[in-house]
């Protein structure tokens, strides 16, 4: 046992998940690690609840590994008790409920975070609640109104309606006075988008969404497309997008990085074309990103306009039932661990 400042008693070790060897769900392993201690400028959580992230499933597969420097336990996001403080940090109390984005390390009963990366725990929200939210709002936030400067009355398209990042994305969309429209792979996953606030929802696998998208609005296109999807759809994308609009890629769900661009469009329609990671950005942008969901968002979370859609919920120790789950694709919102 260690003490932290404030005399609470900390364990020597903690379980964590490891990834064994690059594989599937089966090269999980709940294993005995040390608790991590804040550096300065962190702050150590009590794990509660971790989300999973689609990232977490490409770092087990050996594709994605922890930047230089950050623990290799999975896990990008947390809820959970503040349990020691790092030197240089204040305006944080321990035993304070918090949720936090991680660079790795969230799949363990201990973890640290950066300070700039955390958000009190609003009154009303659970854990398994407070660990959906920091990677899709960070993400969300940075992708649609930094990169993708979306404004009021503008058309917003997301692709992946019912993932956990397109369900924050559909509620951020709608709170900051845009139109959604989303695609979805079947009937109910397009209905969840709807109740969670989409103006109108594509099934991409029975409708072809570049016609639906016109026809929905009236041939003007769309301000801004959130892509997960990649491959083919860039090029579609393009074909419906407004005179300035901007095209910003999260992710290669398709598993085609490669994308056929009509540059006559680009140029007829001065379009931007972007992309966004989250994982590898500094800490003064990740603080920026917190600041900006403080201020803006974190009011909408605490009275109830903007919520977490929680598929399901497993043990720490069945986290490759959690990830096996995930890359199933039956959810709509996000898969949690509880510890
Ligand atoms: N760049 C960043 O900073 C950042 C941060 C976080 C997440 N991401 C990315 O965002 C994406 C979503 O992450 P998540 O954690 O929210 O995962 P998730 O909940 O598992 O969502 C993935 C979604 O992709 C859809 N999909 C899968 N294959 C598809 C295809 N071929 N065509 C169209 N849709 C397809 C699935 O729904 P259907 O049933 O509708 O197909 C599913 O809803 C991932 O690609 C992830 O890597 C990026």
């Amino acid at each position: 046992m260690t003490t932290s400042d404030e005399g609470h008693s900390l364990p020597a070790t903690t379980r964590a998940i490891e990834i064994s060897k690059p594989g599937g769900p089966d090269v999980l392993r709940l294993v005995p690690r040390q608790v991590p201690q804040p550096a300065a400028g962190e702050i150590l959580i009590r794990v509660r609840a971790a989300g999973i992230n689609r990232g977490d499933i490409v770092q087990r597969q050996g594709l994605y590994p922890a930047p230089p420097g950050i623990t290799d336990v999975p896990g990008l996001e947390v809820a959970g008790e503040i349990a020691a403080l790092g030197e240089g940090v204040s305006g944080w109390q321990v035993g304070e409920s918090v949720c936090a984005l991680l660079a790795g390390g969230g799949y363990a009963d201990y973890a640290v975070a950066p300070e700039g990366q955390c958000l009190p725990l609003p009154e009303g929200l659970s854990m398994v609640e407070g660990a959906a939210l920091p990677e899709t709002l960070f993400t969300c936030w940075t992708t649609l109104f930094d990169q993708g400067q979306l404004k009021a009355g503008e058309a917003l398209l997301i692709h992946g309606g019912s993932s956990g990042i397109g369900m924050t994305a559909i509620q951020l969309g709608k709170a900051f006075g845009a139109r959604v429209i989303v695609t979805a792979g079947s009937d109910e996953k397009c209905e969840a988008c709807r109740v969670a606030g989409a103006d109108a929802a594509i099934n991409y696998r029975t409708q072809d969404f570049v016609e639906e998208a016109r026809v929905i609005t009236e041939g003007r296109g769309v301000d801004v497309v959130l892509d997960m999807v990649a491959g083919d759809y860039v090029g579609r994308d393009i074909q419906i997008m407004a005179p300035r609009g901007r095209h910003i890629t999260i992710g290669v769900m398709s598993g085609k990085s490669e994308a056929t661009i009509p540059m006559n469009l680009v140029l007829r329609n001065r379009l931007v074309i972007t992309a966004s990671t989250l994982r590898g950005r500094d800490l003064d942008e990740k603080r920026a990103i917190r600041d900006a969901l403080r201020d803006q968002v974190w009011p909408l979370v605490k009275d109830g306009r903007l919520r977490a859609y929680v598929h399901a919920s497993f043990p720490l120790a069945q986290a490759g039932a959690a990830q096996s789950a995930l890359e199933a694709s039956n959810h709509v919102g996000k898969i949690i661990l509880t510890m």
